[in-house]
């Protein structure tokens, strides 16, 4: 029995393969290596191969017993989304269609989604609960939560059992400085920060310092990669234990600005850049915090590396020394 890992090259998703490396698991990694690393998946198989063919995917369950699918191929620039909703609305949505009618015809019942917490658009309030109202305000953040809306469906009528991990803004790399985040084009916050350190670009802008929170600049919930990992192993257990499909936050709860960030990446660098605070930016809310309760309830998992000193030391490790 093998695990399944659509998106498997990219940033997460290759976090995930590793941890279930170590926990024992047989995992296949299905990728187009669009965005992703081929260098970037060193445990288990790897199939270079497109969601948008149904031919492709089906190779993989004849030739694998595909037990569970975790699914990160996405495209995920929010700013494009808006641009280029059909670019999205393919790939994010049809192409998971696909991924479900190949998994139906081989039996396989199990799946973990990368959802995010762009499906809730502005938040009524914060910490967002999931129980707030979904509402996104870009492309993007529509296909999510239609593949959401998909899963409750397939679920309904075809027995589809899944999680959906509606992530917060994933950061750092792994401790072990193996793989970490390398994204073309990268969007961001602390590895850009980190090339600004690093002297690869001039400076780092801060877009609006005049928003209601403590210092002026937008807040954050960073997320460590490898607490997502633990948490993608925790739901693949509970799916395995017989758990009920489910969907859950993961953010860390602490609330970082913008202003935190670059002074944590000074302190962690011990280097000195330019940051120019410039306009904010339309459509940024001022703070975006999530509440994790639900999934430390459910699935016991608690973020451990807290701390963004640590998120961007192990992400500055990672940059310091990148293969990819
Ligand atoms: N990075 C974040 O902060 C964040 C936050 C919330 C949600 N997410 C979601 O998590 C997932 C992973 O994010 P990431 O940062 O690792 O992105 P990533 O771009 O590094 O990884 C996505 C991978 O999917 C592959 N892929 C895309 N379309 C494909 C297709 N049609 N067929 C085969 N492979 C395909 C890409 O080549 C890439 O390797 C995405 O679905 C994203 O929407 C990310």
């Amino acid at each position: 029995m093998a695990i399944l890992i659509c998106g498997g090259a990219g940033y997460i998703g290759s976090h995930i393969n590793k941890l279930l490396h170590q926990k024992g698991y047989e995992t296949v990694v299905l990728d187009n290596l669009v965005y992703g690393h081929r260098e970037a998946v060193k445990w288990g198989e790897f199939v270079k191969g497109e969601l948008a063919d149904e031919s492709e995917i089906e190779a993989v369950f004849q030739t694998y017993k595909i037990e569970a699918v975790f699914h990160f191929a996405a495209y995920a620039y929010v700013g494009e989304s808006v641009g280029e909703p059909e670019k999205y609305y393919y790939n994010n949505v049809v192409n998971t269609l696909n991924l479900l009618k190949v998994m139906r015809k081989y039996g396989c019942d199990k799946i973990i989604f990368s959802s995010t917490c762009a499906t809730y658009g502005e938040p009524d309030c914060v910490p967002i609960t999931e129980e707030q109202r979904q509402n996104p305000i870009n492309p993007y953040g529509a296909t999510k939560l239609m593949v959401e809306r998909i899963f409750k469906d397939y679920a309904k009528a075809y027995g589809l059992r899944y999680v959906a991990l509606r992530y917060f803004n994933a950061a750092g790399a792994d401790p072990e400085g193996e793989i970490g985040e390398s994204h073309m084009p990268e969007t961001h916050l602390i590895p850009l920060v980190l090339d600004a350190a690093a002297g690869k670009r001039a400076d780092i802008k801060v877009f609006g310092t005049d928003y209601d929170t403590p210092d002026g600049s937008c807040v954050r919930d960073y997320i460590h990669v490898a607490d997502l990992a633990e948490a993608h192993f925790l739901a693949l257990q509970y799916l395995e234990q017989g758990g009920d499909s489910d969907f859950f936050n993961l953010g860390n709860e602490r609330g970082t600005s913008v202003l935190e960030v670059i002074e944590a990446v000074k302190a962690v660098t011990g280097k000195e850049f330019s940051v120019i605070c410039t306009d904010r930016r339309p459509g940024d809310p001022a703070i975006l915090v999530g509440s994790s309760k639900k999934a430390e309830r459910i699935l016991g998992w608690k973020a451990k590396y807290a701390e963004i000193e640590t998120i961007v030391a192990h992400a500055w490790n990672w940059r310091k020394h990148a293969q990819f």
